[in-house]
């Protein structure tokens, strides 16, 4: 039985993560991260762009040998060399899918590919047919669909479905939607195709303007039921949507959104760590669900809300997305009850009240100076009140 309300989660993290200047990763490394991906249980992996290079094409034959539970997919141009290439890079695939696209945009269609509407639509039923030929699954894109007109949009999704098409993706190439805006893109797409039930919808944001996840979620609530985004949004220019951020807001909201995935998401963390290793980008400290600061308590105020009650300060928790554990983190904003609850946990109990405030009151002095406060300073600390007493 289908379950309308699952999300497909397909990971570009391979193929438009390593398009971000700096990201290349060896067959090696790329078939690290399938594995990492598949343990994650990512529905469909891109994992590369096999005309690109013959490294290229050979990760993307690797991971197609090698991965069985995921459905591995190559990118291609709507061009008989780069279908038949990916075809050849898939052939062992458990599930392979041929995903090809052409640009939809007028300033594309005029500038870029100098071709007029009406042969972008017979090249992209050519590709799509051809891609059929060699491969059951066959995604279409629609490059910089979210400057193109709605109207011919509708024209060419309907024609594309025909030649066999099972996944229509909507990119927002340049990062230019807005949510209600795509999100409303998707509604009419799905109500004006007449046989747009006989495809999956997906959408493909780029962060330009910092809204690819808000984008993406605008298109699920719309309809769309496959995501593509990355893991930390590694990606081109200001990346894509990232996996973590989407695959969490469906879960910590399935509430509102009544949408859910087939991610484990306590890989989430282990796979952050290696994509960051493996490219050398580091993954910034206040990066939502993966950043080092995502968990971490230090203001006095938050400290003691969640000692009482972790849900006071916490949506969802460390350990759900794979970190061991929440962090209180010893600070000048921190508050006596965390000071405390620290030694306690580090062995330390003290015998009067007299005793804490001294031994907080030269917390503070220290934390003032120093920026980061370790548990070696907290012991070395209580054991000079101690001495002082
Ligand atoms: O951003 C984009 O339009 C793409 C397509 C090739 C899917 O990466
Ligand atoms: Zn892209």
């Amino acid at each position: 039985m289908t379950d309308n309300n699952r999300v497909i989660i397909f990971d570009t993290t391979l193929r438009d993560g390593e398009q971000s200047p700096g990201a290349s990763m060896t067959r090696e490394e790329k078939l690290r991260i399938a594995k990492q991906l598949e343990k994650m249980r990512v529905d469909v992996i891109e994992a590369g762009f096999a005309i690109a290079s013959p490294g290229d094409f050979a990760s993307v034959k690797a991971i197609a040998d090698t991965i069985k539970d995921s459905t591995i997919c190559s990118l291609s141009r709507a061009l008989d060399a780069d279908i038949d290439r990916a075809g050849e890079a898939l052939v062992n695939a458990n599930s392979g899918r041929i995903h090809t696209f052409i640009a939809t945009s007028p300033i594309h269609m005029k500038y870029k590919l100098q071709m007029d509407p009406d042969k972008v639509v017979e090249q992209a039923v050519y590709a799509v047919k051809r891609a059929r030929n060699l491969i059951s699954d066959v995604e279409f894109s629609l490059e910089d669909a979210s400057r193109s007109d709605l109207d011919f949009m509708c024209r060419i999704i309907e024609k594309v479905i025909d030649a066999g098409a099972r996944t229509i993706n909507i990119p927002d190439t340049v990062g230019y939607a807005v949510p209600d805006e795509f999100g409303h893109t998707i509604t009419q797409l799905l109500s004006r195709i007449p046989n747009a039930d006989k495809a999956v919808f997906s959408v493909h944001c780029h962060n330009d303007l910092g809204l690819a996840v808000a984008n993406s979620l605008a298109a699920v609530t719309a309809g769309a039921r496959q995501v593509e985004c990355t893991i930390n949004g590694l990606g081109e220019r200001a990346g894509n949507a990232s996996l973590e951020e989407v695959v969490m807001a469906l879960r910590t909201r399935q509430d509102v959104l009544g949408l859910h995935t087939g991610i484990d998401a306590t890989q989430i963390v282990p796979a952050s760590r290696l994509v960051s290793s493996v490219t050398g980008f580091p993954v910034q400290p206040n990066k939502a669900i993966v950043g080092a600061n995502a968990f971490a308590h230090e203001s006095g105020i938050h400290q003691d809300g969640v000692l009482k009650h972790r849900e006071t300060y916490e949506i969802m928790t460390a350990q759900d997305v794979g970190w061991n554990a929440n962090k209180m983190v010893m600070g000048k904003h921190s508050g006596r009850s965390a000071f405390r609850s620290r030694l306690e946990e580090l062995g330390t109990t003290f015998e009067s009240d007299a005793e804490l405030n001294t031994a907080f009151a030269r917390f503070k002095d220290l934390a003032d100076k120093k920026h980061e406060i370790f548990d070696e300073d907290l012991q070395a600390l209580v054991s000079d009140t101690r001495a002082s007493h």
